[in-house]
């Protein structure tokens, strides 16, 4: 018979268990802001910002400074490394005007993706080694909650049996390091939306992955109440020549997780995954009025979708600063809302918000 020796004590589950419940809490979802250097090189590129560390503080203060209008929206920020230890203009640590909002702070403990050799172009992701110390170091520093990023592909040969056990695995070690230091780790299995497969396939490929998590999360003694999922929604490959609607796109995500995810998980928050704003927004409120038992609260863990507008405002200009905030704020109340089913979308989709956000074979 199996044997679990104790992994964590009553007092450690009850605050994991709490710092989980306080990013969810019901009509709050995570601003993804942990760009790696090279994926902010992108991102500031295409708006003719040069990618210095000088400019990325300057973008991510700007996104810091939203007003207490995203108090009752934003329940955690992730942060990258090098966020984690710059400040403000006036000398505040970004830390610490994250927490004095009552949000929590998070940072991103992968180390990207790296190839599994003797798979169709598949990878599984690095930085397990001396990810206990850096654990350590970073509660310290403030954070109370992690990101780690693996990446699986649709494709007629795959995900293959391997990736899917490797990332399994990976996903689920690394949930129960961040555990033994006071850290809710964010488990994210995202399954690229490259590709032409239908809705069918992305939802029969989603359910074996997760599936595979959380039998890994089970072996590795996860304390599943004090994690939380950061899956894709299912949809249809980008290149799919059929289109689907929200409520399909809807039913097909939450059977998918009824099939396969724990009650116990304290929260599922969706990645937006190349979306545009406004259909990350009503997907997620499409989800949320789905007419299935959802044991888990169902919200939203965005990049992509929470930024697109706000660094188009910005381009790298101090007196756009303010309208690029404005936009941050109005992705994140316009989130917050459809967290709780409650947004009625303006079709706001001919506009900036309506933009693909599409990025093939996107690495963080
Ligand atoms: P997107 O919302 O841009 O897909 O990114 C979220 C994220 O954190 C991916 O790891």
């Amino acid at each position: 018979m199996t044997h679990q020796y104790v992994a964590l004590s009553a007092e450690q589950k009850k605050e994991l268990q709490d710092i989980a419940l306080r990013i969810v809490t019901p009509g709050k979802g995570i601003l993804a802001a942990d760009e790696s250097v090279g994926s902010m090189a992108k991102r500031l590129t295409q708006i003719g910002v040069e990618n210095t560390e000088e400019n990325r503080r300057q973008y991510r203060q700007l996104l810091f400074r939203a007003d207490d209008r995203i108090d009752s929206c934003i329940g955690g920020v992730i942060f990258f490394h090098e966020t984690l230890y710059q400040k403000a203009d006036d000398g505040t640590p970004f830390v610490k005007m994250i927490k004095d909002k009552g949000i929590v702070v998070g940072i991103k403990v992968d180390k990207g993706v790296v190839p599994l050799p003797g798979t169709n172009g598949e990878t599984t992701t690095q930085g397990l080694d001396g990810l206990s110390e850096r654990c350590v170091q970073y509660k310290k520093d403030g954070a109370d909650f992690a990101k780690w990023r693996c990446v699986l592909k649709i494709s007629s040969t795959t995900p293959s049996q391997l990736a899917i056990q490797e990332n399994a695995n990976v996903l689920a070690r690394y949930a129960s390091i961040c555990q033994q230091h006071g850290i809710v780790p964010i488990v994210e299995p995202e399954i690229l939306p490259d590709g032409d497969h239908d809705l069918k396939r992305c939802q029969y490929v989603t359910e074996k992955v997760l599936t595979a998590v959380y039998k890994a999360m089970s072996d590795h003694h996860v304390y599943l109440e004090g994690s939380l999922l950061k899956p894709n929604m299912v949809t249809p490959g980008h290149s799919c020549p059929t289109k689907y609607s929200p409520q399909e796109i809807a039913m097909a995500t939450v059977t998918a997780l009824r099939r396969t995810v724990p009650p116990a998980v304290a929260g599922v928050t969706f990645l937006s995954g190349g979306q545009s704003e406004e259909e990350a927004s009503v997907n997620l409120n499409a989800i949320n009025i789905c007419p299935l038992v959802k044991p888990w609260p169902l919200t939203f863990s965005y990049g992509r979708a929470l930024q697109a507008s706000a660094l188009n405002a910005w381009r790298g200009q101090r007196e756009n600063e303010h309208a690029a905030t404005e936009e941050f704020i109005k992705r994140a109340e316009v989130n917050g809302l459809a967290a709780q089913g409650k947004y009625i979308s303006s079709s706001d989709s001919c506009g900036a918000a309506g933009q693909s956000l599409y990025i093939a074979n996107h690495a963080y």
